[in-house]
C-alpha cells in the first residue's frame, strides 16, 4: 500500500469553506427598489476574509477581484446567500471562489447572482505577507477549480502587460484618428 502524504502544513479546502445568508431589508435599496451593488460587494468582502483568514489562521487583507458581473437584480425580501472557498493558494496569496444566489422567501425561486474571485493576501504581525498553509484537493472539482484559478492569474498578467503597453499619440490628429466611429465630439482649443 503507498504510504499516505505528509500533509503537515496543508489545509482541506473543506476546513474553510464559508457561508454567509443575509435578509435584504429596504435600507439596502437603491432608487429603483432593487439592491445596491455595493451592498453585495460588502457581503463578498466578508465572506471572502473569513474564508480566507480561516484558511491562513492569519489577518488577510483584499489584494484584488476579478470581475463582477450582475447577472440579476436582487429584490428587497430576498435571502441572499453568499458561498465560499478557497480555489487556489501560492506562497502568501490565495483566491477565493464566491457564489452568490438570492432566493425568493414566497416562492422559492432561487437566481445566481453572480460569481467572482477574490485574491486576499496573509498578513504578518509586521503587516508583511505571510506564507499560508498548503491545501489539499480531494476531489475533481477542487482540482478544476485550483487549475481554472492558475490560468485566470496568467491570463491576468498577459492583461496587464498589454494595458501597461497603452499609449495614446502626442498629435491630436492622430487622436482623432483613432476617435472615428465613437460618439464624441471634438473641440480642438
Ligand atoms: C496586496 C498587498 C498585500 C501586496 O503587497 P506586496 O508587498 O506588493 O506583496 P508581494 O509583491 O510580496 O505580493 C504578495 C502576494 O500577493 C500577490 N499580489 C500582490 N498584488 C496582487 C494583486 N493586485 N492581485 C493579485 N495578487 C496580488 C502576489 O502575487 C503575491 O502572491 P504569492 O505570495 O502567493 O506569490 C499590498 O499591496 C497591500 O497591502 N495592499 C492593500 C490591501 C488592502 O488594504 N485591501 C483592502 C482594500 S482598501
Amino acid at each position: 500500500m503507498a504510504a499516505s502524504p505528509d500533509t503537515s502544513g496543508f489545509k482541506t479546502v473543506h476546513f474553510s469553506e464559508t457561508t454567509i445568508t443575509e435578509l435584504m431589508i429596504p435600507s439596502y435599496s437603491n432608487f429603483g427598489g432593487k439592491i445596491h451593488g455595493g451592498i453585495l460587494l460588502s457581503l463578498m468582502d466578508k465572506v471572502a476574509y473569513v474564508c480566507a483568514a480561516k484558511h491562513a489562521g492569519n489577518y488577510c487583507v483584499t489584494a484584488s477581484i476579478d470581475t463582477v458581473d450582475f447577472l440579476q437584480p436582487v429584490e428587497v425580501g430576498d435571502l441572499v446567500s453568499l458561498m465560499a472557498s478557497v480555489n487556489y493558494v501560492g506562497n502568501t496569496s490565495l483566491v477565493v471562489g464566491i457564489r452568490v444566489v438570492s432566493e425568493n422567501i414566497k416562492t422559492n425561486v432561487i437566481n445566481h447572482t453572480n460569481t467572482s474571485y477574490f485574491t486576499m493576501v496573509a498578513k504578518d504581525e509586521n503587516n508583511k505577507p505571510a506564507q499560508i498553509p498548503g491545501l489539499i484537493l480531494e476531489n475533481r472539482d477542487h482540482v478544476r477549480r485550483f487549475i481554472e484559478a492558475k490560468r485566470r492569474k496568467e491570463i491576468k498578467q498577459n492583461y496587464k502587460n498589454e494595458v501597461n503597453q497603452i499609449a495614446v499619440p502626442e498629435g491630436i490628429s492622430e487622436c482623432e484618428q483613432l476617435l472615428t466611429g465613437e460618439r464624441v465630439i471634438l473641440i480642438n482649443n
